[in-house]
């Protein structure tokens, strides 16, 4: 059997641990994690395999990596990037005899979190630009704007009512345009969020072959 997106998507357990997750953050007052986000960085892991012109099996993988990159963050957040490779591993072991895709996977997974990505695979390197492309007020979790004001990170994913992920394949330029409501943000409070957000979308477009471009309100950096 062939590792792929639609056998990963329809898998119960695999969806079944997403829901756990998906609950436990909600609980800790988290963003999503849950389907929403899953599906947002598989479908986005697809599109830019595609676009920078890695192959159709590449492209399999990075959506699958899209999909189960988040699934053990029931297990803990610091941990959260091993705990998904090793319940990823788990559950795909005995249907999969392609131990090589696999290891991929379970490496494109550990790697979406760690600050420094010491590794070539573009599989991780597709699922960490998609990753950290999703920020957008629609993964706030809390209602209460008053609660929002006060947590930084959902500030700043409340503000964001845009994102795209475009590649200039001339240019050799991975974009991830934002649009920042700033009467709700800075963006200066962006960058103090997500600067080693930034670094790992530096190093991970670089092993691509790329140059990452964050433009901000029509700002580019
Ligand atoms: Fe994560
Ligand atoms: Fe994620």
């Amino acid at each position: 059997m062939d590792l792929t997106y639609q056998l990963v998507k329809n898998d119960q357990q695999i969806n079944s641990f997403i829901k756990t997750t998906e609950k436990y953050l909600e609980h800790l007052g988290f963003t999503d994690h849950g389907f929403r986000h899953l599906t947002i960085v598989a479908d986005r892991s697809k599109k830019l395999a595609r676009r920078i012109g890695l192959t159709p099996k590449e492209q399999e993988l990075a959506a699958v990596a899209g999909y189960c990159h988040d699934l053990g963050n029931f297990m803990g957040r610091e941990m959260h990037h091993y705990w998904s490779a090793l319940i990823f591993f788990q559950i795909m072991q005995p249907r999969i005899k392609q131990t090589a895709d696999l290891a991929t996977i379970m490496q494109a997974i550990v790697n979406h979190d760690s600050n420094h990505l010491q590794t070539d695979n573009k599989i991780a390197a597709v699922l960490i630009l998609a990753d950290k492309s999703d920020v957008h007020r629609s993964r706030v979790r809390q209602k209460d704007l008053s609660k929002i004001k006060e947590d930084i990170h959902d500030r700043v994913n409340y503000a964001v009512t845009d994102n795209d992920l475009l590649v200039n394949k001339k240019a050799k330029e991975i974009i991830l345009r934002l649009t920042i409501d700033t009467k709700e943000v800075e963006p200066i409070n962006y960058f103090q969020i997500f600067i080693d957000r930034m670094t790992q979308c530096q190093q991970a477009a670089e092993v691509l072959g790329y140059k990452f471009i964050l433009i901000i309100n029509n700002f580019r950096f």
